[in-house]
């Protein structure tokens, strides 16, 4: 069996991390692939490791779909893979297009991929999930009321968009409204865009899993260590972090499910959850996604290699469940990746694995 797969957003880092980990996958399991990327960006798109490869416009253009779809029809494709957020979400809106070309995708509903972050406060509130407190900014005085009610230094950031899209530490009511008048200024968000959370100082986790009709397949959760560039950035939040260790804790994995639970009423597909903690260890949800943490396939991809178990590839299972194929291993609902193993990126510098007895293995 050749598999014939449409993967959008391959040149980005995500991207190309799942077919990274596509491509491996197949390999230890000799199986025959055929990988056909799209991209918005022209230079990007030469980076992934694909058999075809094409430019597609923006997730907003009109042509978009179309698009998509005359790459499917040319290549047969039997499985769609929209990587990036914006490009899942719209996807999804638009499942039936796909459905009547006969492609099999593997993804949660619309209103779960990149949701608005006051909205995922107040599902999450209602459900009982610790939130951050927060103040949501309808106009500038609002700054002051988020100064009154919590203690500083306090937490800006934008409701949409991800990578800690205009975050920031504000000491004062005057930095948080200097920073949200420069970005209005610029043209990158309006005012009532912000919103303000207590400033949480703790661990910065993350908790990614994968569910099958309401189920949860598995899961594994790591702490954020480095990120970047973090010396050039204002807020030292670059997106995707350098250094990161796998972590086995209860309470993050009930949380991290409980908050999953509470953005769908029957998870299919890749979930993600942004945890952090505040002085006294205690933690909070800022985010639930529908989306793939950037670096979920390269965890996968390394233990894979490290164990020579193709399933410890979430990539790999996610294709076999998207084919509607069995999985023919028990995988565990939590810590699929044991505590204590770190992970070191760097940009043209690769990737690898440093193990909790001084072992070392280069990934990528
Ligand atoms: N209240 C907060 N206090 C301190 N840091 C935060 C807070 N909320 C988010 N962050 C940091 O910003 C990062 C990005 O936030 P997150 O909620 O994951 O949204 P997104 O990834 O969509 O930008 C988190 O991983 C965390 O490091
Ligand atoms: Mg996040």
């Amino acid at each position: 069996m050749r598999r014939r797969i449409l993967i959008t957003g391959s040149g980005g880092i995500g991207g190309a991390n799942f077919v990274r980990a596509l491509r491996e996958g197949a390999k230890l399991e000799n199986e025959e692939i055929e990988l056909v990327g799209t991209d918005y960006n022209s230079y990007h798109l030469e980076l992934p490791d694909l058999d075809y490869r094409y430019q597609t416009p923006k997730h907003t253009d009109p042509k978009f779909l179309n698009t998509l779809l005359s790459i499917i029809r040319k290549h047969k494709i039997e499985f769609l893979h929209p990587h990036p957020s914006v490009e899942a979400r719209v996807v999804s809106e638009n499942k039936d297009l796909f459905k009547k070309e006969g492609v099999l995708f593997y993804l949660p509903r619309p209103v779960e991929i990149a949701p608005d972050k006051e909205y995922v406060r107040k599902i999450l509130s209602e459900r009982g999930i610790p939130v951050p407190k927060t103040v949501k900014i309808s106009q500038m005085e609002d700054v002051d009321r988020a100064f009154s009610e919590m203690n500083p230094p306090l937490w800006i950031r934008a409701v949409r968009g991800a990578g800690g899209r205009l975050s920031l530490m504000v000491r004062s009511p005057e930095e948080a409204k200097c920073w949200i008048k420069l970005n209005v200024m610029q043209k990158r968000a309006n005012v009532d865009d912000f919103i303000i959370h207590e400033y949480l100082p703790g661990r910065d986790i993350a908790f990614d899993s994968l569910w099958y009709k309401g189920k949860l397949i598995t899961s594994y959760s790591r702490a954020r260590l480095e990120y970047p560039l973090r010396h050039i950035s204002l807020s030292g939040i670059t997106g995707t972090p350098s250094v990161a260790i796998t972590i086995e804790d209860d309470r993050i994995n009930k949380i991290g499910e409980e908050a999953v639970k509470a953005l769908s009423p029957e998870p299919h597909g890749f979930y993600s959850v942004d945890i952090k903690e505040d002085a006294q260890g205690r933690p909070f949800v800022t985010e639930v996604d529908g989306k793939w943490h950037t670096t979920a396939p390269l965890w996968g991809l390394s233990f894979a290699k490290i164990n020579k178990i193709n399933y410890y590839n979430l990539t790999y299972v996610y294709i076999k469940l998207g084919y509607n194929e069995q999985i023919n291993y028990s995988l565990p609902k939590y810590n699929l990746y044991p505590a204590g193993y770190t992970m070191v990126r760097q940009m043209d510098c690769g990737v690898i694995i440093l193990g909790p007895e001084g072992e070392k293995w280069r990934i990528v």
